[in-house]
């Protein structure tokens, strides 16, 4: 028995190696923490969670599953709300951020009077779902860097009912979650270091936030995430393309920077021959990420270069025999599935922002102007398919644009 014990604790430690070495592999913040919060629950048998992440002084919402009210392989809006809360003892969260101690709660409506931090019941009342059991865990790298919080809910037992977090979910997920620390931290860096880059090549303007590349990047996830979905993609495949196609997304533009600011900042109308040189960019994005060495790198290459591409074949550059030249020759056009799905997929995320904001040289458009203009270009300008999957997951494409607003 006792080997049998030892051996189930040392086949749970590799099994938690593992699940870090996983983690390594992906990129970007939002992957990230859907596969801490998976794993986390899956070692902890939890029907819900929800990551916090460290700002100066505040929690800011990072993520959530619940497998009660949603699925956490479809698109959901819910992951997509933005806000704070302070870190003092008042609140749970705020509790396990202040102490750097892990806090597991039997039952969230019957806290002892002693303790200083109350539930807020807000989230069960707008959803009706119930919290009972809490396990909240600091999210700490092993130098002691203060990353988040993360609070899993409601445990179940064979009988899929909601019992406390045991003794050895108490003690296997804060092991799990030094590592799960290390690596938000690191997708907080990574997006971090792409909107810098985005700022520097596209935006030139310090004050800009990046909202609307994280806008384009999350529309482009979840389309594609949905049409993945309905052609059957293996599901880690799925993830890991989502996670590609989310960064990948985000620097779709980058290749302005080799447009003059008098063109790229223009607050009218373009000339004829000021719009051809903006065409560039798509040329000038390819160029930037030619080396294709990692997969990010070709599914970059992919998008800058080809979303402005037209699943009718009236777009721009069209067929590029060799990108690096100077005198290169377009005007063979590209159409249909000969344009990635990558890219077609950002032409309309793109477009959907572009229209939905205010630019120096336009008004931002209303829904109902921009649902027409899709739907009319659907089969011309896009994919017929990813038109339908837009309208099919709006609630998610809104509850982004709410998330990322300017
Ligand atoms: P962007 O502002 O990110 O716009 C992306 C795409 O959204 C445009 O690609 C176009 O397909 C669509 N779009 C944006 N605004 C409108 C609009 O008012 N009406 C319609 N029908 N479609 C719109 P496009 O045309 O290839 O432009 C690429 C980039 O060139 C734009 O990126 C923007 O940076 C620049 N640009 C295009 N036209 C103008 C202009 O008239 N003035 C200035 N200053 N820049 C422009
Ligand atoms: C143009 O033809 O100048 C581009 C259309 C637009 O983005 O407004
Ligand atoms: C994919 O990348 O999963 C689909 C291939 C394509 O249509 O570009
Ligand atoms: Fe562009
Ligand atoms: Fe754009």
């Amino acid at each position: 028995m006792i080997y049998q014990a030892d051996n189930y604790a040392s086949e749970t430690t590799a099994s938690i190696m593992k699940k870090i070495e996983e983690l390594n592999h992906l990129n970007d913040i939002d992957t990230i923490l859907d596969k801490i919060l998976y794993e986390a629950r899956q070692l902890s048998h939890a029907d819900a969670g929800s990551i916090f992440i460290m700002e100066e002084d505040k929690l800011r919402f990072g993520y959530v599953h619940n497998d009660t009210l949603f699925k956490a392989h479809e698109a959901s809006g819910a992951v997509y709300v933005d806000y704070t809360i302070p870190i003092n003892d008042q609140s749970i969260v705020g509790y396990v951020a202040l102490t750097g101690e892990p806090l597991s709660i039997d039952d969230a409506y019957r806290i002892p009077s002693d303790r200083p931090f109350m539930f807020n019941p807000e989230y069960d009342c707008k959803f009706g779902y119930t919290t009972t059991s809490m396990l909240t865990i600091p999210l700490m790298t092993f130098h002691g860097k203060r990353v988040g919080v993360m609070q899993l809910i409601n445990a179940k037992n064979q009988d899929n009912r909601i019992v406390p977090f045991s003794k050895e979910s108490q003690a296997l997920v804060p092991l799990f979650a030094n590592n799960a620390a290390v690596a938000v931290d690191r997708g907080v860096m990574n997006r971090e270091m792409i909107l810098r880059m985005v700022r520097m090549a596209e935006l030139r303007d310090p004050t800009e936030t990046g909202t609307h590349v994280q806008r384009v990047g999350s529309y482009a996830a979840e389309l594609y995430q949905h049409w993945a979905i309905k052609h059957d993609t293996d599901i880690h495949d799925m993830k890991r393309k989502k996670d590609l196609i989310r960064l990948a997304a985000m620097l779709h533009d980058v290749g302005k920077v080799g447009i003059p600011d008098t063109i790229l900042k223009k607050p009218g109308k373009l000339s004829d021959e000021e719009y051809d040189t903006m065409k560039w960019h798509t040329v000038y994005g390819g160029r930037l990420f030619n080396n294709q060495t990692s997969q990010l790198d070709a599914m970059s290459f992919d998008i800058a270069l080809n979303h402005h591409e037209k699943w009718n074949g009236r777009g721009y550059p069209g067929k590029i025999e060799d990108i690096m030249s100077v005198e290169m020759k377009t005007g063979v056009p590209k159409k249909t599935d000969e344009i990635p799905l990558s890219a077609r997929i950002v032409a309309l995320a793109d477009v959907y922002d572009a229209l939905s904001s205010k630019r120096p040289y336009k008004e931002s458009w209303s829904d109902d102007q921009i649902f027409e203009t899709i739907r009319s270009e659907s089969g011309r300008h896009f994919d017929p398919e990813l038109v339908e999957t837009f309208f099919k997951i709006i609630s998610v494409i809104k509850a982004i644009q709410n998330k990322y607003r300017d």
